[in-house]
């Protein structure tokens, strides 16, 4: 048996999300900025989706931007935001996606904004009074808070931060890679300026992604070229992306509580079957809380084992389960989680992402439980 428990750092794609893309793959094949027919009728599948998208998340099609994948989704946010307000202070977290922390490390080297990291407790929660202290400071700020953290799971009240940013006149962009497709957003009713996606997280195709920007928060380019994207983003289009990312973010809306119910389901299972089974468990931030993470993400903390230290992935991987230490890197090497080490981890103890998608099963979580157990000489 091979098992996947990593589908925050990816998803296996959805059959009916293939089946959509694959006449964009071969008769439809016109490039979309051609005026003749072929051209055109690509153009109106692109358009389709793109409609589509913004119906599923309130928002307008004009409004929609397709992109790469999240991290040029949110380079461009962060990067276009800052030059187009002309905002010379911007505002994070430590626990930030790389994307995220990065882009702004950045920006800030480069002297185009100061950068302020909001403090975060050893579970991963942002001091709210903090935020608005460096807002009252700093008014007009870039703000960068994601909704939900792809590491430990932690989600964020979006409406409290984008309030407060609002009452700042901030500009707030969230990450919302982790949440998109697997939780409503209302964008009208969201007090967020922009938010992003990646199609591989909810079953669509990896190198897809949209960004959505508020039509009163318009922002530049950040790649010049053609007229594509109402100019936003020079380059012939993605088209098999395109389609297969709206597919993928119609079918995870058709069922979402559905596909909600099965996998925190699983989530709970899984943390009832090793609060029983391993002794000294723990898990990190807050997902062992069912209400405030994400029901997709259980970041477990081992206790010191000297078989397994610095090499419980490797062996779980033996064992034949996929699992994550933490944000994947291009790599392939462990590098320490900078998010495990923001909240103060004990580096004696070994922790594992397990992220799960509609596609686990019962079984899967038993057989892992099980080869823990093994790992950790637990008797069986
Ligand atoms: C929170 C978060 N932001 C951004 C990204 C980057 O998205 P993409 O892989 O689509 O570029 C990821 C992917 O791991 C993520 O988890």
């Amino acid at each position: 048996m091979r098992v996947y428990l990593d589908n925050a750092a990816t998803t296996a794609m959805d059959d009916r999300v293939v089946e959509a893309m694959i006449p964009y793959m071969k008769e439809h094949y016109g490039n979309p900025s051609s005026v003749h027919s072929h051209g055109r009728q690509v153009r109106s599948a692109i358009e389709k989706a793109r409609k589509k998208v913004a119906e599923l998340l309130n928002a307008s099609p004009a409004e929609i931007f397709f992109t790469s994948g999240g991290t040029e989704a949110d380079n461009t946010a962060i990067v276009c935001g800052i030059e187009t307000h002309g905002i010379t202070h911007a505002i994070t977290s430590p626990i930030e996606h790389h994307a995220v922390l990065h882009t702004l490390e950045e920006c800030a080297k480069k002297g185009k904004v100061s950068l302020s990291l909001v403090e975060v407790n050893s579970q991963g929660e942002i001091n709210l009074d903090h935020l608005q202290e460096l807002l009252k400071q700093n008014p007009k700020s870039m703000v960068s808070l994601m909704h939900a953290n792809n590491e430990i799971g932690n989600i964020n009240d979006l409406n409290t931060m984008g309030n407060l940013v609002k009452e700042y006149e901030g500009f707030f962009h969230s990450d919302t890679v982790q949440t998109m497709g697997h939780y409503v957003h209302d964008l009208k009713n969201l007090p967020v300026d922009s938010v992003v996606a990646g199609g591989h997280k909810f079953h669509g195709p990896k190198g897809s992604g949209f960004l959505y920007v508020r039509k009163d928060k318009k922002i530049h380019p950040f790649i010049y070229g053609g007229a594509q994207e109402r100019n936003m983003r020079g380059g012939t289009e993605n088209v098999i992306g395109i389609v297969g990312i709206a597919k993928a973010l119609e079918l995870a809306y058709e069922d979402m509580s559905g596909h909600q119910s099965h996998i925190e389901g699983l989530k709970k299972y899984f943390i009832g079957l090793l609060k029983n089974d391993i002794p000294g468990i723990e898990f990190n931030g807050l997902s062992e809380h069912l209400d405030k993470s994400l029901y997709t993400v259980l970041n477990v903390s081992l206790p010191p084992s000297e078989e397994n230290r610095g090499m419980l992935l490797f062996n779980l991987d033996l064992h034949g389960i996929s699992a994550s230490g933490g944000s994947a890197c291009s790599s392939g090497a462990t590098v320490g989680s900078h998010v495990l080490r923001a909240l103060n981890h004990d580096y004696e103890r070994e922790s594992v992402r397990f992220s799960f998608s509609r596609f686990n099963t019962k079984e899967e979580i038993d057989f892992t439980v099980e080869k823990l157990k093994e790992l950790y000489g637990v008797v069986v």
